[in-house]
């Protein structure tokens, strides 16, 4: 399983937001290896949870981890060492390692499905960096990568101003979190305020003519890009079109 970092080409997330396991891996089918990344959140992760993320990592693909923690700080660094080792599983033992593998072979090859995280920065300092904290114990303790972990800003469903989505990205740098999820709109100051290698994750994403929806501070995935998103997330433009693997196509056509 190939590690997501964040010095690379922008990437598409496609958010499963179904309602069953069925339908989940209905699209996980059709759309991967066209699309290796997939958001999970609350419309699945309530009813089948560690199935759902266990079923995106069997085939190949990574889990965004969507659930937006805001709790008191004890709280927050259970649920971020929980999302960090969530079905942690070997998933690939390099050709040539004997059958009879060593545990310190073995254990060089673990790894959790879940690459990313989201925290939501209306909680405190405290709660962003015990937030932290979890994931980073949990991670030493396994032997894995920590996965990445994201504050969630202002909803893109939501009329925000710049100043308060900087604010927040401010709060969670200081805190240790690795970016921030926002609109396009506010990708652009948040990497000037808080540098390239703070992620921005955007969804609010809407190809050119498609109907809104609940979204209020959307964009194109070109404009997303060129404003310096890192991530994009996208869900009803390519789990409502006819054809959803030619809307993710159509949609990586524009991040390249
Ligand atoms: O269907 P649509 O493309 O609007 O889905 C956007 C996805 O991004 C949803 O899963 C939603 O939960 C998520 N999201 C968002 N705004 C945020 C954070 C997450 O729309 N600020």
């Amino acid at each position: 399983m190939p590690p997501v970092t964040s010095h690379q080409s922008p990437q598409l997330i496609v958010a499963l937001d179904v309602d069953t396991l069925e339908k989940a891996t209905h699209f996980v089918d059709i759309l991967y290896p066209t699309v290796k990344l997939f958001k999970v959140g609350s419309s699945l992760f309530p009813a089948w949870g560690t199935d759902v993320v266990r079923m995106v990592g069997k085939k190949g693909g990574r889990v965004f981890l969507d659930l937006k923690f805001l709790d008191i700080p004890n709280t927050v660094y259970s649920a971020t060492a929980s999302g960090t080792s969530s079905c942690i599983a070997v998933y690939s033992i390099p050709s040539g390692l004997d059958e009879k593998k060593t545990e310190d072979q073995v254990t060089k090859h673990l790894s959790s499905p879940v690459f990313m995280m989201t925290l939501h920065t209306l909680g405190s300092s405290e709660m962003l960096r015990k937030g932290v904290k979890g994931a980073e114990d949990e991670a030493a303790k396994q032997g894995i990568k920590k996965p990445l972990l994201v504050g969630v800003t202002v909803l893109t469903c939501e009329v925000a101003d710049v100043e308060e989505v900087l604010k927040r990205a401010c709060i969670a740098k200081e805190a240790g979190l690795d970016g921030v999820v926002c609109s396009a709109h506010e990708a652009a100051a948040v990497k000037e305020a808080c540098g390239k290698d703070f992620l921005v994750v955007a969804p609010g994403i809407r190809p050119k003519g498609y109907k809104t929806d609940d979204q209020k501070r959307k964009a194109t995935a070109q404009e997303a890009i060129a404003a310096g998103a890192d991530f994009i997330v996208v869900g009803r433009p390519i789990l409502e079109a006819q054809d959803p693997r030619k809307a993710a196509e159509d949609i990586l056509k524009e991040l390249s």
